[in-house]
């Protein structure tokens, strides 16, 4: 169905689609389903156009196995959230290949740039096609004739090739969540040619960063021929045999409005005093991560352990709260990663602990809402350290919660977002232990108003460029081929991690792929 949007222009309807649906399942004990709306930045900037648009969100419920009785509760979590949720079924075997095998063993390693961490099991790849050919159909079955498609993230990036080969010619766009690999990272996959070709099915594409952009671009160059990439400000156009594919960065934002109301909520107030209470006379320093390898949790835990050992009058006066978050722990990575934090919190606590001071207070699970704000709020400064990540929308969340203006940022500059909070958080490299001691040395002896004029910056930054301008951008682009720069000159991209135009020396391609290529696009 047409509908007007806000600027009076003719869209269609909305679809997005996720690897999985913006709910939380579970069965109660009597069998019946309960589903809840999800929460999170996503979700939240997208109700708002999916209602407006008579909008559908298309994907894998999260559960799989006996799914008797569903169905009706889809449909009533549906009227709750003013839009239609439509399920995607997979199997066991199909969860276990496709989104822990394909996606978070060879995907998630490769585009974070931890080779060594990838399982290139072939078997992977053909239920990673099954899958993305199965949402293809789903989306098919689900839209109108004139939606628009957005697809999201890296478990879905064959969606559009399978879509045109049903014969679909509807304006497909894409976001990539985490990063882009440079070329010679990118090319290690075995499917890279299939997968940068699916890709270019899309008509909109969009990244996080510049850098992300840039590194795409760079693959298509040296690994597509017969394109012909035109460069537009900071978005570049793809002319792929008379098809043009739009490029372009759009860093994701956070509800900052919807964050710093919550912190300032007498809910918020009473768990924040209560953490003071409980840990006084000291500057709290919060670590707040999914359980993952690429969020540097034992390279922050090193960090803090030598800051204390260099930094003596640490002891006592700070201590490290570090929230892990359960996450994908069938995959055997993420377990041995868990021991290993465990095991290094024991360590360093074995080494530093006095009676009536504990140096890292580590917590192993989620946290409500309000918990979270309130942690935000208690702490005076924050620990984002990882060594690769999309955006990384702690550091944002945690500006947006100081709402008492005077926290400190300590973020790695590997983290997508530190292209635009640079300048007023302290920038370090988490593979430099030293360095980030310092820097949490320097966040404890800063005064008031450097804090404060750093966070101020910050918060306003993280306003500026919210959730809800990021969907509003990129849908501008795929819809109406109008590009925005973000509103802030803040933007940067570290010279340490860019990767445009990487020399044609660090890979050689043989002709045979080459013109392989070549003929698939001729
Ligand atoms: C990252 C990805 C998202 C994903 C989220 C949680 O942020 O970019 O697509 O939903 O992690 O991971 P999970 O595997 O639990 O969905």
């Amino acid at each position: 169905m047409k509908t007007l949007n806000r600027n009076g222009t003719d869209t269609g309807q909305l679809v997005v689609v996720s690897n999985r649906l913006p709910i939380v399942i579970s069965r109660k004990s009597g069998g019946q389903w309960d589903i809840k709306a999800g929460s999170g930045g996503l979700v939240t900037s997208l109700e708002h156009v999916l209602r407006e648009r008579e909008g559908k969100w298309i994907g894998w419920l999260g559960a799989s196995g006996n799914l008797d009785g569903v169905e009706p509760a889809l449909e009533s979590a549906s009227e709750g959230a003013g839009y239609q949720l439509e399920s995607v079924p997979l199997t066991a075997r199909e969860v276990d290949k496709y989104y822990f095998g394909f996606s978070n063993e060879i995907i998630w390693p490769l585009f974070h740039d931890m080779v060594s961490r990838c399982n290139f099991d072939p078997s992977y790849w053909k239920t990673y096609q099954d899958v993305n050919k199965r949402f293809a159909g789903a989306i098919s079955d689900h839209s109108e004739p004139d939606s628009f498609i957005w697809v999201q993230d890296y478990h879905l990036m064959l969606v559009a090739e399978y879509l045109r080969l049903a014969g679909d010619t509807r304006k497909l766009g894409y976001f990539l969540h985490i990063p882009f690999p440079p070329l010679d990272i990118f090319v290690k996959l075995p499917w890279r040619f299939q997968i940068l070709r699916a890709l270019l099915n899309f008509d909109t594409l969009g990244f996080q960063t510049l850098r992300d952009t840039r590194n795409f671009i760079g693959c298509v160059r040296h690994m597509i021929k017969g394109t012909r990439i035109t460069r537009r400000e900071d978005s570049y156009v793809i002319d792929v045999l008379g098809r043009e594919v739009s490029v372009g960065s759009f860093p994701i934002g956070i509800d900052f409005t919807g964050f710093d109301a919550r912190a300032r909520s007498d809910d918020a107030l009473r768990v924040t005093r209560m953490l003071r209470e409980k840990m006084p006379d000291r500057q709290l320093i919060l670590g707040i991560d999914r359980l993952d390898y690429t969020k540097g949790i034992p390279e922050r835990l090193h960090a803090f352990q030598n800051a204390m050992r260099r930094y003596p009058e640490l002891i006592g006066n700070v201590s490290l709260i570090q929230i892990v978050v359960p996450s994908r722990e069938d995959v055997p990575e993420y377990k041995t990663m868990k021991e290993n934090v465990e095991r290094l919190v024991s360590e360093i606590n074995g080494e530093f602990t006095r009676p009536g001071w504990v140096p890292v207070h580590y917590l192993f699970r989620s946290l409500s809402d309000t918990e979270l704000v309130a942690y935000y709020r208690a702490s005076d400064i924050s620990l984002v350290t990882p060594l690769k990540d999309g955006m990384n929308l702690i550091a944002k969340e945690f500006c947006a919660s100081n709402v008492d203006e005077n926290g400190v940022l300590i973020l790695s500059e590997f983290a997508g977002s530190a292209s635009q909070l640079r300048r007023g958080a302290l920038l370090i490299n988490p593979h430099d232990v030293l360095g980030t001691a310092d820097a949490i040395y320097r966040a404890y002896v800063m005064g008031d108003a450097e804090r404060r004029t750093r966070i101020r910056q910050l918060r306003r930054t993280v306003e500026r460029s919210d959730v809800f301008w990021w969907t509003d951008s990129f849908l501008r682009l795929a819809m109406e081929h109008e590009y925005r720069v973000l509103p802030s000159q803040d933007y940067f991209v570290p010279s340490a991690d860019v990767h445009d135009n990487a020399p044609s020396s660090v890979v050689v391609f043989s002709d045979e792929a080459v013109n392989g290529m070549r003929d698939e696009y001729t």
